[in-house]
């Protein structure tokens, strides 16, 4: 049999295999592809805007039901302060430029992280989107925005203590569920793929508890360079993995338990 060699063939062969439902991002390397090209660190955050569009309409057309993109940490407050009102800047330059087309094709545009500390501008803008598109009911495009896994779990913490101490639930009320009903996440399903860009090889403080079972793929590609292609390899390896979610059953019967929690 020939080796399907188009990039038409291969999205065909792997339209029919299992998508991952939950593709996360960490979305790395801007600096570095600036600094490759004698340009200031924003021109990488900038020309990463544009790839967010090209990766967000993609992963539609594929038929991904959410894809979360690690925009901006908690920890990245510490960067120097242009690059920080740059990246404040960027949700608002994306969603003007790009909202209507993101009506258009039917996405869904939510965040997780802490909102309230965001700039007023950051945060009208990310209302403003999330006002727009929240009857569409194809790809969520959930943005980490001020989001920091630590941060959130000490807060799953403190809400499942406000409801012990005002006698809402019992010690053995504590489980694993309730822990995800108290996440940011906590109406989304669990990440499948986590794609990190740029050769580094770490989670950063991101989903750490949604990532438990997720299938891991790192790129040295910097994040400005990423396309379809790229996005495409990630899922033809996925689709090769065999997930057990811990268990020795085949793949099926671990999706079906998984689903079924
Ligand atoms: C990491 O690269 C990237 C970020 C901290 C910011 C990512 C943000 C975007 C791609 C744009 C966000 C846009 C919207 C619409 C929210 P780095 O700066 O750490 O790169 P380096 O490791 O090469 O220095």
């Amino acid at each position: 049999m020939p080796v399907p060699d188009s990039f038409a063939d291969r999205l065909s062969i792997a339209r029919k295999k299992q998508m991952p439902n939950h593709v996360a991002i960490i979305m790395d390397g801007n600096g570095r592809w600036a600094r490759q090209r004698n340009l200031p660190r924003v021109a990488g955050h900038h020309e990463g805007m544009k790839t967010i569009r090209k990766i967000t309409r993609f992963a539609n057309e594929l038929g991904v039901n959410v894809l979360t993109l690690y925009a901006f940490s908690t920890e990245n407050w510490k960067r120097p302060r242009v690059e920080v009102d740059f990246l404040m800047k960027l949700p608002g330059k994306f969603l003007t430029a790009y909202l209507p087309e993101l009506i258009e094709e039917n996405i869904r545009v939510e965040m997780i992280g802490h909102f309230e500390a965001l700039p007023e501008h950051t945060q009208h803008a990310i209302e403003k989107a999330m006002k727009a598109t929240e009857q569409n009911d194809g790809l969520v495009l959930n943005f980490a925005m001020n989001y920091g896994s630590r941060l959130e779990l000490v807060n799953v913490v403190k809400q499942i203590c406000e409801l012990a101490m005002t006698q809402q639930i019992d010690l053995a009320d504590v489980n694993e569920a309730l822990v995800e009903s108290c996440l940011m996440t906590s109406h989304l399903p669990e990440p499948d793929l986590l794609i990190r860009t740029s050769g580094e090889v770490r989670l950063s403080n991101f989903m750490l508890w949604q990532l438990a079972y997720a299938e891991l793929a790192f790129t040295d590609v910097y994040w400005p360079d990423y396309d379809e292609e790229c996005l495409l390899e990630a899922i033809e390896d996925f689709q090769l993995r065999n997930r057990r979610f811990g268990s020795l059953c085949e793949e099926e019967d671990a999706l079906k338990k998984q689903r079924m929690k």
